[in-house]
């Protein structure tokens, strides 16, 4: 299934001249493409260096391609299982109700993913044939690409007026995203506001998604980007170089816990230490009104062999064993700001999420 093309640039389209809002001028990567009768995902396990594409024509190779991480990111992930129901739709409408298990069994985690499945489910019961459901998709899709540039402007506002050095965690860019991106939608608004001089991206062992990802994000944007270990990021802090963590997330809580990339609850603890501020981007799909807190929130272990080695390459003595979760959850009262597309939350551990989003499901 693998398509050796590279997927085509779609260039994003000027929505201001505002530079908060002038998105055009850094956003040029799509991660999910609907093709009119297939689906397109950049192979994000193969960048930066190659540039190739996977085509998914059934549900079942989209959802190998999330728990594979062909596509990661959580709004990503969602959007791509939204495309893979319309899929299964097309193929044979009597395959949907398994075809919503299988992608819905695919990662654990990002709450997205069963977001995106029910709100397709919803469409389904309601009637709703194959071009009604692709229709949904596509909504699902740019409902995304919006609230990430309602989200940059809101979280490019909290920096400054000075310009403020900033690391952040995973990749949370276009590729994790509809485009734009939710941190790091923020870093770009913040850089094109001149409120942020310099961005720290951690490698994010063991997949390096900030290595592999977002330093080439960065790249292509000209934003003036140095990697770390993630083992650095405390002495970092100390340094005085940074002034915010900004990171995006994969669920978050009723009481404003947040699940994030295994290595973010660490950040926000030295974080705190060190007087550097902490804030969660996120758009309105990660938020999980029926978590009461962090505890309720599924954490993904993924197989050992993700760490005993590197690139086909082993780097750890045979018949050792490894613990590999990949995510972990921050305590609300570790965050200082939360941003959906909704507002900003300002110390969530005092309101939750209620204020946005009603009282806990
Ligand atoms: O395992 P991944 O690469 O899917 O993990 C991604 C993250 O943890 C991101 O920070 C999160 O999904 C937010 S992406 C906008």
């Amino acid at each position: 299934r693998r398509d050796e093309t590279a997927p085509p640039a779609v260039s994003g389209t000027s929505i201001a001249s505002d530079p908060m809002t002038r998105t055009d001028l850094h956003d040029s990567i799509r991660a999910v493409l609907w093709q009119g009768d297939h689906l397109r995902l950049l192979d994000q396990r193969r960048l930066p260096f190659e540039e190739t594409a996977i085509d998914c024509r059934s549900a079942a190779e989209v959802a190998a391609a999330i728990t594979d991480l062909v596509v990661r990111g959580a709004p990503a992930i969602g959007i791509a299982a939204a495309w893979g129901v319309v899929l299964a739709a097309r193929a044979d409408p009597a395959t949907l109700p398994a075809a919503l298990e299988q992608l819905r069994a695919a990662r654990p985690t990002a709450v997205n993913l069963m977001w995106a499945l029910d709100r397709m489910k919803r469409a389904i019961a309601a009637g709703a044939d194959a071009a009604a459901l692709a229709v949904e998709a596509q909504a699902i899709q740019d409902e995304d690409l919006a609230a990430n540039r309602r989200m940059g402007e809101l979280g490019a506002a909290q920096l400054g007026p000075a310009p403020v050095g900033v690391l952040t965690h995973c990749n949370t860019g276009s590729l994790a995203t509809a485009g734009f991106g939710t941190a790091l939608g923020v870093i770009r608004a913040g850089y094109a506001a001149g409120r942020i001089d310099r961005v720290y991206a951690g490698e994010t062992r063991p997949w390096l998604q900030g290595a592999r990802l977002t330093m080439w994000e960065l790249a292509r944007d000209g934003i003036p980007a140095t990697l770390i270990a993630d083992s650095a990021a405390a002495h970092l802090m100390k340094s005085g170089a940074v002034q915010w963590v900004i990171v995006g997330a994969d669920r978050i809580a009723a009481n404003g816990d947040t699940a994030n990339k295994i290595g973010t609850y660490q950040l926000a603890i030295a974080a705190r230490h060190h007087g550097v501020r902490f804030m969660v981007v996120a758009p309105s799909s990660t938020v999980d009104m029926t978590a009461a807190s962090g505890a309720a929130i599924e954490i993904e272990l993924r197989a050992a062999t993700e760490l005993l080695g590197y690139g086909g390459q082993r780097t750890v003595v045979d018949g050792a064993q490894a613990w590999n979760p990949v995510f972990d959850v921050t305590p609300a009262e570790l965050i200082d700001v939360i941003v959906t597309e909704r507002g900003v939350i300002e110390r969530p551990a005092q309101t939750g999420l209620a204020l946005q989003f009603g009282p806990p499901a």
